[in-house]
């Protein structure tokens, strides 16, 4: 299933939301799909009848995959602020990876520079630098990977930085060392120490962490992409009605949506509430599932309503391949 974007892609310290949402979509989310269409296809493999190249090929195939996503998750999970604010480019590793980093390498500053030398040398190329904890060599290393299917066996990552084009060249064409030095300011160092605790068996885990700030909390109030897709096959009453929910400000970040969706303002929600009809499921989702959907659906839920907000919005419907229609806004709301 695909996962919700955590950072939110306009306010990062120079690096662009075109560049960001690209990346997600096509990316991540084609690694995705391509995983999951592999997966499918093996499930139905007759595999004594299968000659050795097919199995080869798809195996190899599903290996890429699954690296390019999981690292993915990791690099997206890695970047942004805290809650509603942007990054700072201050932030500092949490005291508990600090030591590590620094009974590992020296000092914090010494990780730095040869994590980030280390992605700047994959520059011209593709590749990950990856910063992984190793059981088996009881710390945590910097690990270089020519591809997704490169790893130091049975390690962890922790975070991973994506030095593949397609990861900076929106932004900075061929200067891949700017790009390395601009993403190490947009660090979500909460999360990254998450994963390590996560890593060497210390933590629990951090669920509210890895949601998207303000999506609803329980479980029962939040759809995911796929469900949604399942969900919209059905006929009659059991078929979800679609909010789009978007504040006036952005407005201009969005160009499609989802067909037989209506938009609305969020602010004049006692408006337009009152036609929704009850006993319908009521799908609510904003550009990345943050805080526009999760707001409403407390609210419709408060008033009865059968509400759900979908994880990762729009972006995550574009990056599962879901279809969309050009924006209608015929129905969106004047506020004053
Ligand atoms: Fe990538």
């Amino acid at each position: 299933m695909i996962r919700p974007l955590l950072l939110k892609p306009q306010w990062m310290n120079g690096l662009s939301e075109r560049l960001l949402v690209s990346h997600y979509e096509n990316n991540y989310g084609g690694a995705l799909r391509r995983l999951n269409a592999i997966r499918a296809r093996l499930a139905a493999l007759d595999w004594a009848r299968t000659p050795a190249f097919e199995i080869n090929g798809l195996k190899r195939e599903e290996l890429i995959a699954a690296g390019s996503v999981i690292l993915h998750e990791v690099y997206f999970d890695s970047l942004g602020g805290h809650g509603d604010s942007p990054p700072t480019g201050l932030a500092e590793p949490p005291a508990a990876l600090a030591q590590a980093l620094e009974r590992d390498f020296g000092s914090v500053m010494a990780w730095r520079a040869e994590f980030t030398s280390m992605a700047k040398a994959l520059a011209g190329g593709s590749g990950w630098a990856i910063l992984a904890w190793s059981e088996r060599l009881g710390r945590l290393v910097n690990q270089w990977a020519a591809d997704h299917a490169h790893a130091l066996s049975g390690a962890t990552p922790i975070l991973a930085l994506d030095m593949y084009e397609h990861a900076y060249h929106l932004d900075f064409g061929a200067k891949a060392s700017a790009y390395v030095d601009q993403l190490m300011t947009n660090l979500n160092w909460d999360r990254i120490g998450a994963r390590y605790r996560l890593a060497i068996g210390e933590g629990a885990r951090e669920d509210e962490l890895f949601l998207p700030y303000g999506a609803p909390t329980q479980e029962e109030a939040r759809i995911s992409a796929e469900e949604l897709k399942a969900a919209l096959e059905n006929d009659g009453d059991r078929r979800p009605i679609l909010l789009d929910l978007c504040l006036p400000r952005d407005l201009p970040r969005r160009i499609d949506m989802l067909a037989g969706a209506s938009m609305h303002a969020p602010a004049v929600l006692p408006r337009w509430v009152e036609d929704l009809p009850r006993g319908r499921p009521i799908v609510v989702y904003c550009i990345c599932g943050f805080q526009v959907s999760g707001t409403a659906v407390k609210e419709l839920r408060q008033r009865g309503y059968n509400a759900r907000a979908l994880v990762g919005g729009i972006t995550a419907w574009h990056a599962i391949g879901g279809t969309t229609v050009p924006l209608d806004a015929s129905t969106y709301e004047e506020v004053a």
